[in-house]
């Protein structure tokens, strides 16, 4: 036996090198030994045997050969084959993130719905309310930003309040079809302020409406932009990693809205917002424009944009 546990196949075959040329078969001889065995001209003189014999011993020799090589073949087992080709992982760009798989991301502008983009609403899991009062919440990675964020203003002298967070579909049904009602206005007047349900950033539990404690009558308002919390968010909330979710003249057509931010701080929020998508124009980084002259073409709509 050799290390592999084959028994030794010249056992029962004579050694090819000892025979007589002219006992070699012709195949064999061709096939087996080296052109070097046969480069001396008495092998090279011999004269062949018939193809009959040759074929004949060919035949012999495989029939001792090939059982003790399939019998002595390494089994593969199961376990150790190699895994079979799956279907090609998902990517990065596709529909879920390496820290979150509670819900899918859009993949395409194709879903948008009167300029908003479709989301998913946020576990409840991932939700933690936010001082003072608890009425409001955030992802968690946006509730501990925002309550740093908060208390940064709060050592400035700016009191943040936040306003409203998280929303369900219900709620933001609500709010877009409640008061589309109330005012006889068209969808796609009220689109402009307000977003359809499922197609909100707050269903995200990332966006936050955020209001000055000192100016409480600019809630929701476009003179939220003149307060001393919208000027100490335009200078501070990228250190937070929050960032004006609909600037003026935003691409996507939605009125300006200086008091929502949305929270782009890890990875899923970023996938959340700025997933690649066809014809997406959102997935542009977005600033707040320096403006001392709010964009009041909506000023009528304002106290109901949300
Ligand atoms: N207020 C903005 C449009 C939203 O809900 O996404
Ligand atoms: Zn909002």
């Amino acid at each position: 036996m050799d290390d592999a546990g084959l028994p030794p196949l010249s056992d029962d075959l004579p050694e090819l090198s000892a025979l007589p040329a002219e006992d070699i078969p012709v195949a064999v001889r061709e096939t087996s030994l080296g052109a070097s065995s046969l480069t001396d001209g008495a092998a090279s003189s011999q004269k062949r045997p018939s193809l009959f014999w040759g074929l004949l011993s060919l035949a012999a020799i495989a029939a001792v050969a090939l059982p003790l090589v399939f019998a002595f073949r390494p089994q593969t087992s199961t376990a150790e084959a190699p895994a079979k080709p799956t279907e090609q992982t998902p990517t990065v760009a596709s529909t879920t993130s390496l820290s979150e798989t509670d819900g899918e991301i859009p993949e395409s502008a194709e879903d948008s719905l009167l300029g908003h983009l479709p989301y998913e609403e946020a576990p409840a899991s991932d939700l933690v309310p936010l001082p003072p009062d608890g009425r409001v919440s955030l992802r968690k990675a946006a509730a501990e930003q925002f309550k740093a964020m908060a208390a940064a203003a709060k050592a400035d002298g700016v009191i943040l309040v936040p306003l409203s967070g998280y929303r369900s579909l219900a709620e933001q049904d609500d709010i877009f079809f409640g008061v589309k009602a109330e005012r006889g206005e068209a969808p796609s007047k009220r689109a402009e302020v307000s977003a359809p349900p499922g197609y909100s950033e707050h269903h995200t539990g990332y966006a936050i409406d955020i209001g000055d404690g000192d100016h409480p009558g600019s809630d929701l308002q476009f003179d939220f932009e003149e307060t001393e919390a919208f000027k100490w968010l335009k200078e501070n909330a990228a250190f937070y990693s929050f960032e004006l979710s609909f600037p003026k003249g935003n691409p996507m057509g939605v009125s300006y809205e200086p008091w929502h931010w949305r929270f782009v701080g890890d990875r899923h929020s970023l996938e959340t917002f700025y997933r690649a998508r066809s014809g997406d124009t959102s997935a542009q980084p977005v600033q707040p424009e320096a403006s001392t002259s709010p964009d009041r073409s909506n000023a009528a709509n304002a106290g109901q944009a949300r």
